[in-house]
C-alpha cells in the first residue's frame, strides 16, 4: 500500500504577533479558509473555530466545507478523515505530531495480521486510527454512532472491534453483539481512577456523573450518563441535575460552562491529586501561536497517496451513509 506522507512540522515564524486573534482572522478571510476544531481544544481555539464539534460532526463539516482551506484543530487522524473527505481542499494543522495513543496501539501490519486471524469477522473500526488502518477496514464508527451502524449489521454476521478495547466492551454489552477487540487503549480515559471517583461522589453527593465510553468499564459501572462529547454537552444542556462530575478530556467544561453557566461541573480524578490527567497530551500540542503560523505558511499540509486515501474513504463513506442525521440542537 501507498504509504501516507505528511509534510514536516514548521518551525515556528520568527515574530508572533501580539494579537493573535485578530491576525488569525485577517488570515482566514486572505486565505478562504475554515477553523474546525474538537472539543478537547483548549479554549482558545475553541472560541475562534467557525465550528465545535465531536469526531463524527468535524468529518461531515469537512465533508460539506466549500473553503478553500480547512484549519484542523484536533489531532492528526481527525485531519487525515477531513482530506481522505475533503481531497480537493488543502487541510492543514497547527502540530503534525499531534498522534493517539490509540492510533500509536495499531501499526497496520499488526492490524492486518488480526483481520487475517479472523478471515469471517466484519472490521468495525473506531475512528481513532492511522488512515491505512482505515483502508484495512469495513467500517468506521465514531462513539456517537456506533451503536446505531451496529444495529445494521446482521446478527449472523461476526465482528471484530479496534482499537479501542474500552469502547468496543461498553457497545458489546449495549448490542448485545459477542466482538473481538483489539486492546488498545486512550491514555486519557485509561488513567480516572475507581477509587478517587467514589471519594469525589461522596464528597458531593448530588453530583451526577457523565462519562465518554472511551472509559474503563470501572468508571462507567458509576455512571449516570455514557456518551461521546456532544452526547455529553447534550447531557448538559437537558438534565435537571446541577452537579455534573465530567469523565473526559476536561478542555470540554469549556462548552458545558457556555450551555450551563449556573451549573457546577468536576474533572472526573485521576489516581493522585498532581495527575493533570484528564489533559490529552497530544491535542495539547496544538496553541493559538501554531494556528497563526500554519495559515501564515500554510503548513504543515496533509497529504494522503491517492491510493491510500481511495481506499481509506470507502469505509468512512460507508460510516456516514449508516449514521444518524444529525442531532438538532435544543
Ligand atoms: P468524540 O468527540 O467523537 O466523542 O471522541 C472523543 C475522542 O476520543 C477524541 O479523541
Ligand atoms: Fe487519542 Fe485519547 Fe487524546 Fe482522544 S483523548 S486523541 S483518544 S489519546
Amino acid at each position: 500500500m501507498t504509504p501516507l506522507t505528511t509534510s514536516p512540522s514548521v518551525p515556528p515564524v520568527s515574530s508572533v504577533p501580539s494579537d493573535l486573534e485578530s491576525a488569525i482572522n485577517d488570515l482566514r478571510i486572505k486565505r478562504r479558509a475554515v477553523i474546525l476544531a474538537h472539543y478537547y481544544q483548549e479554549e482558545d481555539i475553541q472560541d475562534i473555530a467557525d465550528f465545535v464539534g465531536d469526531s463524527l460532526d468535524l468529518s461531515r463539516r469537512a465533508a460539506a466545507t466549500d473553503a478553500d482551506v480547512i484549519v484542523f484543530c484536533g489531532v492528526r487522524f481527525m485531519a487525515e478523515v477531513a482530506k481522505i473527505l475533503s481531497p480537493e481542499r488543502m487541510v492543514l494543522v497547527p502540530d503534525m505530531n499531534a498522534g493517539c495513543s490509540l492510533e500509536e496501539s495499531c501499526p497496520p501490519e499488526r492490524f492486518r495480521q488480526f483481520r487475517a486471524q479472523h478471515p469471517h469477522h466484519l472490521a468495525l473500526t473506531y475512528i481513532n486510527c492511522s488512515a491505512e488502518v482505515k483502508a484495512l477496514s469495513d467500517i468506521i464508527v465514531t462513539s456517537s454512532n456506533a451503536l446505531k451502524i451496529i444495529e445494521q449489521i446482521p446478527v449472523s454476521q461476526p465482528i471484530l472491534f479496534a482499537p479501542d478495547q474500552h469502547l468496543g466492551r461498553y457497545l458489546q454489552k449495549k448490542s448485545g453483539r459477542p466482538m473481538v477487540l483489539w486492546p488498545g487503549t486512550c491514555i486519557v480515559h485509561e488513567q480516572f481512577s475507581e477509587k478517587a471517583l467514589l471519594k469525589m461522589k461522596h464528597r458531593h453527593p448530588k453530583a451526577v456523573v457523565s462519562a465518554h465510553p472511551e472509559c474503563p468499564d470501572a468508571i462507567l459501572t458509576h455512571a449516570d450518563h455514557i456518551g461521546s462529547t456532544s452526547s455529553m454537552l447534550h447531557f448538559v444542556r437537558t438534565s435537571p441535575h446541577d452537579e455534573i462530575i465530567v469523565a473526559t478530556e476536561s478542555h470540554i467544561i469549556h462548552q458545558m460552562r457556555k450551555i450551563a453557566p449556573d451549573k457546577t461541573f468536576y474533572e472526573a480524578p485521576g489516581p493522585d491529586a498532581q495527575c493533570s490527567c484528564a489533559q490529552c497530551p497530544y491535542m495539547a500540542m496544538n496553541s493559538m501561536e501554531k494556528l497563526y503560523t500554519a495559515l501564515a505558511t500554510m503548513q504543515p499540509q496533509v497529504t494522503i497517496a491517492s491510493q491510500l486515501r481511495e481506499a481509506a474513504s470507502k469505509p468512512l463513506r460507508r460510516m456516514l451513509d449508516m449514521s444518524p442525521p444529525p442531532r438538532t440542537p435544543c
